[in-house]
């Protein structure tokens, strides 16, 4: 049985998404087959339709913050029965034996974790492709549970924007009276404000956009920085026990190392590559401070933030699209405007 699925697809780079028709796999024993109800639009999707990292692939079915409802359990599937909500997020698998893997940190996984769109398959060796198509199989075992009464349509962008800000804000122990700043009010900004706040930090944006500020304060932080005025950066000094920067591009980090306080740590979420201009490191040695990187989290630190999330009432602030206005919608994320995170109704594809 091969299974149709609609969907869109990058099918070169830099070039518009389209309809495209795609078969994936028949369900293995462990798989759980959704039908997608909701599918949020991340920054990386852009990134990896344009081949920024390198290593494209087309045709390409981007989408990593999946929503939506189980139609079929293979025999072995336990976690999950027909008619149960189910969110996928970047990985759908990985070796599940390396020392990453047995920490539950598959994010991490040695042997390199499948990803959910733009990989290949480490069993069958066929193309994975993500959320922005109407059915999707996984493993139960990179499949996480969706609270009850939780809005889905603002839950699907917890599955990339709130566990990639969830995970170092409990790496390092954010809580109660901790002071947390982040860098750039998008979709990974927005939700790294909200999970700071509902853990008990006093939470700074830093922003270059002026006209985020109230916004930025409804969403629970309590100062803004324009990041762009050099008095306003430097009134900010020796402040935060973490910077979690979510900026998509190569920028300058040197303005940011000063306002972390002793011991703290700058951790880098968004831009992949060598920094520039270089980083002058006096500021860390003279403040033990740290720059560090993190990428998404671990399947039960993902089910974690998503119960955390369904007892707190969060979820992610969305415009919700039709799939046709896709390219528009990636048109405004590269201009910083969106509100915060767009997210694909996927009956617009019937
Ligand atoms: N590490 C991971 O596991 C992981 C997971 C998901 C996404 N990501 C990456 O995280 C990054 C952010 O994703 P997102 O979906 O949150 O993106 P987004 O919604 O486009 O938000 C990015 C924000 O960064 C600021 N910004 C944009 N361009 C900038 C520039 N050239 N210089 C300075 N600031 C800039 C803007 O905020 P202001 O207007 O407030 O300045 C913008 O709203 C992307 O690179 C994405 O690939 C990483
Ligand atoms: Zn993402
Ligand atoms: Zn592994």
């Amino acid at each position: 049985m091969v299974m149709n699925v609609k969907g869109y697809a990058a099918l070169a780079v830099k070039e518009d998404l389209v309809p495209h028709s795609f078969v994936r796999r028949d369900p293995r024993e462990d798989d759980v087959v959704i039908e997608i109800l909701f599918s949020g639009v991340c920054h990386s999707d852009i990134h990896s339709a344009y081949n920024d990292w390198g290593g494209a692939t087309y045709p390409m079915v981007p989408g990593h913050e999946i929503i939506g409802r189980v139609v079929h359990v293979g025999k072995s599937v336990t976690k999950f029965a027909v008619g149960d909500l189910a969110g996928v997020g970047c990985m759908v698998d990985s070796c599940q034996h390396c020392s990453a893997c047995e920490q539950g940190l598959e994010q991490y996984c040695e042997e390199g974790n499948t990803l959910t769109y733009n990989d290949t398959d480490r069993h069958d060796g066929l193309p994975t492709f993500g959320g922005y198509s109407d059915k999707i199989v996984v493993t139960e075992k990179f499949v996480v549970k969706v609270p009850e009464g939780i809005d889905l349509r603002g839950a699907a962008p917890l599955l990339c924007a709130g566990i990639t800000t969830w995970s170092p804000l409990r790496h390092w122990q954010v809580g109660q009276g901790s002071k947390v700043a982040v860098v750039g009010l998008g979709g990974l900004g927005h939700m790294a404000i909200k999970l700071a706040k509902a853990l008990g930090a006093d939470v700074t944006l830093f922003t270059r956009s002026p006209g985020k500020e109230a916004d930025a304060r409804r969403l629970g932080a309590s100062h803004v920085v324009l990041s762009t005025d050099s008095e306003q950066m430097k009134a900010a000094a020796n402040q935060f026990d973490l910077i979690i920067d979510t900026v998509p591009y190569v920028h300058d980090l040197n303005p940011y190392i000063p306002t972390l306080a002793l011991s703290g740590t700058l951790v880098l979420v968004g831009y992949l590559g060598p920094l520039d201009p270089f980083l002058n490191t006096v500021p860390l040695i003279l403040g033990r401070r740290a720059v560090a990187g993190s990428v998404i989290g671990g399947i039960a630190e993902t089910q974690e933030m998503m119960d955390f999330c369904g007892q707190h009432g969060i979820t992610a602030d969305v415009e919700v699209i039709n799939i046709q206005d896709i390219n528009t919608a990636w048109q405004r994320m590269l201009k910083s405007d969106v509100k915060y995170r767009f997210v694909i109704d996927i009956a617009s594809l019937k």
